[in-house]
């Protein structure tokens, strides 16, 4: 069952374009764009959601046709709902500012100076801090409502997760009944505290939501803050990932003028995993070792590799995942983004992996 096409793909991909330092614009434009989310409103029915994802199932499943499992849209979850007109809705934890109004809430010195004061958990960095805005990340991994602003708490259930790879915790003005209706139009407020799971990082680039209308009662956010977790697993037979920030590497041709690229994939769907990359590594090695240049050439086998968030002007393209015979080191991360006409396109969350039993560091090329 060993995936042929797979390997195939990566040959071709690394003929298509043999430049090591650039982008892989064909793999790129290949793409479809990834839909962005609506975080569910807060109800009764809906006061915790959480999106599975199974990381060695998406491992075995890239093997054999990188191809991730797991995640769907937010909207999945939700089912119709008979229209119940101004129904109730739970009340939130936060307090509430006098006046009730939406320009009040952000300025209510209380969510700022919660947000400003909010400890960093260990394990996690601080990506933003206290704007009035949510993140539509890459991987959405669902939300859970919390009885205190709580950045431990809001960690431990994403630690929870598989996949779960960053948090954003916020007070959201929400109508204290359902305003569907012209005699409800506009109520009172509730503050709920929302801790939203994402599988991709969280940044002040991607926190872009800054509330709704539901009729004309304004749903608004304050006090919002993110947190993206540095824990990476291991994969198996692969050296611990080091990672590189917003750099990625940009690889010389080696001192003997050898190309050591072999190709990229990029993963659209399921959250930022580097154990994909790892098991797409593998995969190419395979499937090289099975079938040896004709010409008796030196077998080209994947023992290194670069995978992180392409982002497109600040939206996510997609997990990349670069493929190299043989490791460069650290001070090798030079590139931190590249313009393409208008689009910017950056990197985020870059980790660089060696195989833990045959590295084959790259023979440097003179300076
Ligand atoms: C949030 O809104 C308040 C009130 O309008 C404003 O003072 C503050 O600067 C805003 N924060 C950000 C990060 O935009
Ligand atoms: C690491 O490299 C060795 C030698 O090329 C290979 O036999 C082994 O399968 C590789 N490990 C992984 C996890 O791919
Ligand atoms: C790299 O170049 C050297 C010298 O030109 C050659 O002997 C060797 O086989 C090449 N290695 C690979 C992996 O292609």
């Amino acid at each position: 069952m060993r995936s042929f096409t797979v390997a195939a793909a990566f040959a071709a991909l690394a003929v298509a374009n043999p430049l090591p330092q650039e982008i892989d614009w064909a793999a790129v434009d290949a793409l479809t764009p990834i839909p962005t989310v609506t975080i569910p409103v807060v109800d009764v029915s809906a006061q915790a959601s959480t999106v599975s994802y199974e990381p060695s199932a998406a491992a075995t499943s890239v093997e054999a046709e990188v191809k991730a499992s797991g995640v769907s849209t937010a909207s999945a979850g939700l089912k119709a709902r008979a229209a119940v007109t101004c129904k109730p809705q739970p009340t939130g934890a936060g307090p509430v500012p006098t006046p009730d109004t939406p320009d009040a809430f952000l300025a209510y010195d209380y969510f700022s100076a919660t947000a400003n004061a909010a400890q960093t958990p260990s394990g996690y960095y601080n990506t933003f801090t206290n704007l009035n805005a949510s993140n539509n990340a890459y991987g959405y991994m669902g939300y859970t409502v919390l009885s205190e602003y709580s950045t431990q708490t809001c960690a431990d259930k994403c630690d929870a997760i598989k996949g779960c790879a960053a948090f954003n915790i916020y007070f959201e003005r929400d109508p204290t009944v359902n305003p569907n209706d012209a005699s409800c139009a506009n109520p009172g407020s509730t503050t709920n505290i929302k801790c939203v799971f994402w599988g991709g990082p969280v940044t002040t680039d991607n926190a872009k939501n800054t509330g709704q209308w539901r009729k004309d009662f304004h749903v608004v956010i304050a006090g919002s803050n993110g947190y993206v977790s540095n824990k990476i697993v291991t994969p198996p037979g692969y050296s611990t990932p080091i990672y590189l920030g917003n750099a990625a590497i940009n690889a010389p041709f080696d001192c003997n003028g050898n190309d050591t690229y072999l190709g990229v994939r990029i993963f659209q769907s399921g959250p930022f995993d580097i154990s994909k990359c790892a098991a797409a590594c593998s995969a190419q090695a395979d499937y090289a070792r099975a079938h040896p240049p004709a010409n008796g050439n030196a077998i080209k086998t994947c023992q290194f590799y670069n995978t992180y968030m392409l982002m497109k002007n600040g939206e996510p393209v997609g997990q990349y995942c670069a493929l190299y015979d043989h490791s460069w080191p650290q001070s090798y991360a030079t590139n931190f983004g590249q313009y393409r006409g208008n689009d910017k396109y950056t990197i985020e969350w870059s980790y660089i992996v060696s195989n833990a039993t045959d590295a084959a560091p790259a023979c440097l090329p003179k300076a």
